[in-house]
């Protein structure tokens, strides 16, 4: 099986995990990533079902609008009933990292104004303990570097994602060599820094359902 046929085995999982949710009136928060791509296109397949949709990023509004689904603005659409997003990694608390697509502001958004985070990801995604994958950090551009200097306080290494430029105009820093054995508080400490618009720890609100798709089938994980 490859990582495609993967992606979109989760992303039909996750159709038929919300579909008995929907109805007329349900307008579906969407995330943003190659994972969450597979499961626009099988979102557009039951379009008849809900009203529409809140999108995490212009690439997945686009995406969206493309097959005729209704893109409305978080502040219209108040509260949401579902999210569904992809991760960079989940750990066994379903505490996530996110970002790698430079969205994670606008995904920490929509996550958190949804009443259930619904995460689609395959095998690779899984880990024991965050931080394999470098933390995103989404900074206002003038602070960039003394928000680096007070990661490294932190023992953290972090990059400058040169040449990206984040939907809300800001920059994102990759921290590298982090073990994350306390997500939530890392996740409100990064929040206390001057200058870090979101860090894409998902910790203190986590998905609230994790489904992975392994050449197996999906697996089910619930907080
Ligand atoms: C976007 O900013 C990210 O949070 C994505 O959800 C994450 O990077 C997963 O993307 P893939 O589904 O492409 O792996």
């Amino acid at each position: 099986m490859t990582q495609d046929e993967m992606k979109l085995a989760v992303a039909q999982a996750a159709i038929e995990y919300i579909r008995p949710k929907l109805n007329d009136d349900s307008i579906v928060g969407v995330g943003t990533g190659s994972t969450a791509n597979f499961f626009i296109d099988e979102l557009a397949k039951i379009k008849h079902l809900f009203a529409s949709a809140v999108a995490s990023s212009d690439e997945t509004a686009k995406r969206l609008e493309a097959h005729g689904i209704e893109v409305l603005d978080l502040n219209t659409a108040g509260q949401l009933d579902v999210y569904i997003d992809g991760a960079d990694e989940f750990d066994p608390h379903l505490n996530l990292i996110k970002g790698g697509g430079a969205a994670l502001t606008r995904e920490k958004i929509v996550a958190a104004a949804s009443r259930e985070f619904v995460c689609i990801v395959d095998s690779s995604k899984q880990v024991d303990i965050l931080g394999g994958f470098p933390l995103p950090i989404e900074v206002i551009p003038m602070s960039r570097s003394y928000v680096a200097r007070e990661i490294v306080k932190l023992d953290g290494a972090p990059v400058y994602r040169e040449g990206v430029v984040t939907d809300n105009g800001n920059e994102i820093l990759d921290v590298h060599d982090l073990s994350i054995v306390n997500p939530k508080e890392l996740e409100r400490v990064l929040n206390n820094v001057v200058g870090v618009v979101t860090n894409g720890l998902f910790a203190n609100r986590g998905a609230d359902v994790v489904l992975m798709s392994t050449p197996d089938g999906v697996e089910t994980f619930k907080r």
